[in-house]
């Protein structure tokens, strides 16, 4: 084969992701895996009969429409217009993926060029960094700093050049907690209509947040012309392993990223999409007591690792928590967590994974707190042992 590397320059270096390194981890060594985010406990249960109803029923067996099915595209739009006021028309304004995962690559491989630059918070989330050097595009970090992890804005207006294309805005924010204020999400909108950059907003944990609410990028002023957004249902009702995501947007940018989407997966998942359709239209008591319990959860885990001498930072929504293990005599977050199976039982992930500058967050772990109770509470005695 030569001296070539097999795995193209894009991707050198992007190996395999942490959570599949650290999710063997756990299952090798026994350990209670708060590291990747999946709940341990599966969505409700009538959500999951109806997808046992479409599977008999022969609903969706075969490939569905390009777009996803009807009755999911119109249930995304009415879940625009029920929690946000936002109006979409299913037909060209919504767009069904595989996971919010495919949505990012779609959108990103879409709508930029080689060259392009792309502003997005950085510690990112995985994906981005790889779909954007996917696009050959180039990624260029705003970084959230500890302890308060909000974006400068006076420094996101200074990462404007002539060849930045899009903003990729993650708000409820992993793996910080961090979530926009109105006021940060309108000083973000008036730089994208000013310099006319194209925004992709990741919006999978709108239905997590603790502290504040989530405000759509897309309702503010001159946005819905230019957002992508995408969502999920992997993480709102605690089905990640039935990857159905989608997409909402103006037609042109909907019709954009379909045409990335058609070729990467084409569709997916056909039975899920009717179950999730109905996941969609349940009632509100359904995402209030969701909400509720994984705040409960967040107050037992932030207060557990504060006592076991972590640092905490207590995040205002997602299912994570990270930390600063500096109190505890560690300086390097990469090796604190390979080690930490063999230490006393428990996975978690290093943050350092998704900076630029390793360094900034090398003191840095993130816990998930998407698990039972009883196992969160396993999870804080065995990290007293520290
Ligand atoms: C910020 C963020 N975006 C996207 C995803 C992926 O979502 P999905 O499982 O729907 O592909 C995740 C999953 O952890 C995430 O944390």
């Amino acid at each position: 084969m030569g001296a070539r590397p097999l795995l193209n320059r894009r991707l050198a270096g992007m190996g395999t992701t942490i959570f599949a390194e650290m999710s063997a981890l756990a299952t090798a060594t026994g350990s209670i895996n708060l590291g990747q985010g999946f709940p341990d406990t599966d969505g409700p249960q009538e959500v999951r009969e109806a997808a046992v109803r479409a599977l008999r029923e022969g609903r969706g067996n075969q490939y569905p429409p390009g777009p996803g099915v009807p009755e999911l595209r119109e249930a995304i739009a009415e879940h625009q217009q029920r929690f946000y006021g936002l109006t979409y028309d299913p037909d060209t304004e919504v767009l069904v993926t595989a996971g919010a995962t495919e949505a990012i690559a779609a959108a990103l491989l879409a709508l930029l060029e080689p060259g392009d630059e792309v502003i997005a918070f950085e510690p990112f989330y995985d994906s981005y960094a790889a779909c954007i050097a996917m696009a050959g595009a180039v990624r260029v970090p705003l970084t959230l700093r500890q302890p308060a992890f909000r974006p400068d804005l006076d420094e996101l207006r200074s990462l404007i050049t002539p060849r930045t294309r899009l903003l990729l805005i993650n708000t409820p924010h992993n793996p910080t907690g961090t979530v926009l204020t109105p006021e940060e999400l309108a000083a973000i909108a008036e730089l994208a209509v000013e310099h006319d950059l194209l925004v992709i907003t990741d919006e999978v944990y709108e239905h997590l947040v603790f502290d504040g609410a989530h405000h759509p990028l897309a309702a503010l002023p001159g946005m819905r012309e230019r957002t992508v957004a995408i969502s999920s249902a992997g993480k709102t009702f605690s089905f990640t392993g039935w990857k159905v995501g989608w997409v909402t947007g103006a037609p042109e940018l909907v019709a954009a990223v379909r045409t990335a989407k058609q070729y990467l997966t084409y569709v997916s998942a056909g039975p899920f999409q009717y179950a999730v359709a109905e996941a969609l239209r349940l009632p509100d008591a359904y995402y209030a007591e969701f909400r509720a319990e994984l705040h409960r959860k967040r107050d037992l885990l932030a207060a557990g690792l504060a006592e076991a001498g972590f640092r905490v930072f207590e995040p205002q929504g997602t299912y994570f928590i990270t930390t600063d293990i500096t109190p505890l005599g560690e300086k390097d977050g990469i090796e604190f967590c390979r080690a930490l199976p063999a230490r006393c039982g428990v996975v978690a992930i290093p943050n350092a994974v998704f900076y630029d500058r390793t360094e900034i967050g090398l003191a840095q772990v993130r816990f998930a707190f998407c698990k039972r109770e009883s196992v969160l509470r396993e999870a804080v005695e065995r990290l007293h042992r520290l």
